[in-house]
């Protein structure tokens, strides 16, 4: 087998977490020993709920925040050491289009802030219409502001700005949860149609586990900063496991009558869903108890 594009090994990566006068009063472990790796062309799923430690990941992958502990590679090389040039194969796509984009600049400009800063000294009024035609923007959006456009056109346009300098891996943390319900299938069905087109690599973040289900090949689940269940998407999501990934699966939106047979059955506490600290307690499990699958 031919290397990983990713491949992540013994990450950890703590926060000092300080009172109201910067003393330090605790510490919280937000990666805690995470390894995984994806294979080229491969989208891999990490779901977690908030605050499990999926941006902390993201934003080590990115070089944006330094690792404690662990090692990074892309595409064979650790990224400690990589150039700016080997950099670029990684780009991200952010929760929030709206906040992504710069208010100030067109669509055109946006797009071509990669371009200039990693120096592709092509053509680039022609790039950038080819970049919004791969996103299934007019060409003609590249003379329009941010706020003259909808979620789902400017999420397009983030995409458009990631794809600029040819990236081999994608990092899309939370890419449509800002997004209508409407949309966000649509933009996932156009990641998945670039990254067959393009042989790209994505490393899909999300705690919508539906739209998941569809994109990702292979899934980890994020608890407390630790993958507890990790395996091919159809192995974890149709056989959970883990208590934790049954009570993010019970708690996605039921969209077909299949899904809703499909559904576990979570018991309820004083008619509500337990939280998951509530439900292990519940049940004397070890959340912290790893489960290798598919
Ligand atoms: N820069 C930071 N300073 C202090 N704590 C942080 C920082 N970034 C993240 N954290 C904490 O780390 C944990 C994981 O956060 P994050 O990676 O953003 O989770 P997720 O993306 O899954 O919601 C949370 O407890 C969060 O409060
Ligand atoms: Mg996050």
């Amino acid at each position: 087998m031919s290397r990983p594009m990713l491949e992540i090994r013994s990450l950890r990566k703590s926060f000092s977490v300080r009172n109201a006068f910067g003393r330090q009063i605790g510490e919280v472990r937000a990666v805690d020993d995470v390894s995984f790796s994806i294979e080229k062309g491969q989208v891999y799923g990490l779901a977690g709920e908030s605050g499990s430690g999926k941006s902390t990941i993201a934003r080590m992958i990115m070089g944006l925040e330094q690792p404690d502990e662990g090692e990074i590679q892309i595409d064979g090389e650790s990224l400690s050491r990589s150039s700016r040039g080997h950099r670029r194969h990684v780009q991200m796509v952010f929760q929030n289009p709206g906040s992504s984009l710069n208010p100030r600049r067109t669509v055109g400009q946006s797009v071509a802030v990669p371009l200039d800063a990693h120096s592709f000294e092509r053509n680039k009024r022609q790039r950038i219409s080819e970049l919004l035609e791969m996103v299934q923007l007019p060409a003609n959006f590249a003379e329009r502001y941010p706020h003259e456009l909808s979620g789902g056109q400017k999420q397009r346009v983030a995409i458009a700005r990631a794809l600029a300098v040819e990236p081999k891996l994608l990092v899309l943390d939370e890419p449509t949860s800002a997004l209508d319900v409407s949309v966000q299938a649509r933009v996932i069905d156009l990641l998945a149609d670039l990254g067959r087109r393009m042989d790209l690599t994505y490393l899909f973040i999300s705690h919508d586990l539906s739209l998941m289900r569809n994109f990702a090949g292979r899934v980890g689940v994020l608890y407390r900063g630790q993958i507890v269940e990790t395996g091919s998407s159809t192995a974890v999501f149709e056989n959970p496991s883990h208590d934790y990934t049954r009570l993010l699966l019970a708690s996605v939106p039921v969209i077909s009558k299949e899904e809703e047979a499909m559904r576990p059955k979570i018991p309820l506490i004083d008619g509500e869903i337990p939280t998951a600290e509530k439900l292990l307690a519940l049940r004397g499990a070890d959340p912290r108890a790893s489960h290798e699958r598919g």
